[in-house]
């Protein structure tokens, strides 16, 4: 891979700060930024809306092909998610979205439908994009393989902070548990687990802030291409 054209790719658990931080990262350096957590979620509101078990691997699989998912990216640079051809970037984001999202991500059949539309993204330019199989299934000859990590207890606080800024506050606990069975769903499923890849370099936000994260993934880039 030329270091003109290089892809990042940032793994790690829910609420480690992926999304925010690699938004921010993908402006400064002027790629690419693909959320793929974004089209699992897609994929879950599907599900939800049909009625259907998100676990139950028959009726997900025969769901897929009635599903046009679009991603798109608006001139504020901001992903924007459609399902046939509704714009359903806000839906996607609530709270019971997340547990359809991490049921219908456990299917090998929903990954491996989606895995050639991801690579596609880092065919055709430099992307840093964040997910949970990026580095180690997605694209394991990246230039850069971050793992972005931070304390179950510390995420907690963060999503709590950010249902509450949404004006739907949620119990600390309770988004602590939710944040545990995620982590445990999302790390020992069987296709594709949550795990960091041997070459990825280990970012712990635990004790950081937003600027000194964003810096530190800038410095460990900037270490590995010429971004
Ligand atoms: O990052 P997120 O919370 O928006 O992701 C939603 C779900 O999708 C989460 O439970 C993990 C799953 N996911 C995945 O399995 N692989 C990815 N590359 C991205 C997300």
């Amino acid at each position: 891979m030329s270091e003109k054209h290089y892809a990042v790719a940032v793994d790690g658990p829910s609420g480690a700060g992926k999304s925010t931080l690699a938004k921010a990262v993908a402006r400064e350096l002027r790629i690419m930024y693909v959320d793929t957590g974004a089209i699992y979620r897609v994929i879950g509101v599907a599900a939800q809306r049909r009625g259907i078990d998100p676990g139950d691997e028959a009726a997900v699989v025969s769901l897929l092909p009635e599903l046009e998912i679009g991603l798109r990216h608006g001139e504020d640079g901001l992903q924007r998610m459609y399902l046939n051809g509704e714009d359903v970037t806000d839906t996607i984001r609530l709270p019971e979205v997340s547990m359809y999202a991490s049921a219908v991500s456990a299917l090998p059949p929903v990954r491996a439908y989606l895995l050639e539309m991801q690579r596609k993204f880092a065919r055709e330019q430099s992307v840093i994009m964040d997910g949970r199989d990026i580095g180690t299934v997605v694209l394991p000859d990246a230039a850069v393989k971050i793992f972005l990590t931070a304390s179950a207890e510390v995420r907690a606080k963060r999503r709590c902070l950010e249902q509450e800024q949404r004006g739907t506050p949620k119990p600390y606990d309770e988004v602590l548990a939710e944040i545990e069975q995620r982590d445990y769903n999302d790390s020992h499923r069987a296709i594709a687990p949550l795990k960091r890849a041997e070459d990825a370099a280990l970012v712990d936000t635990s004790d950081l802030d937003f600027e000194q994260s964003k810096a530190l993934i800038l410095k460990t880039i900037r270490e590995r291409v010429d971004a």
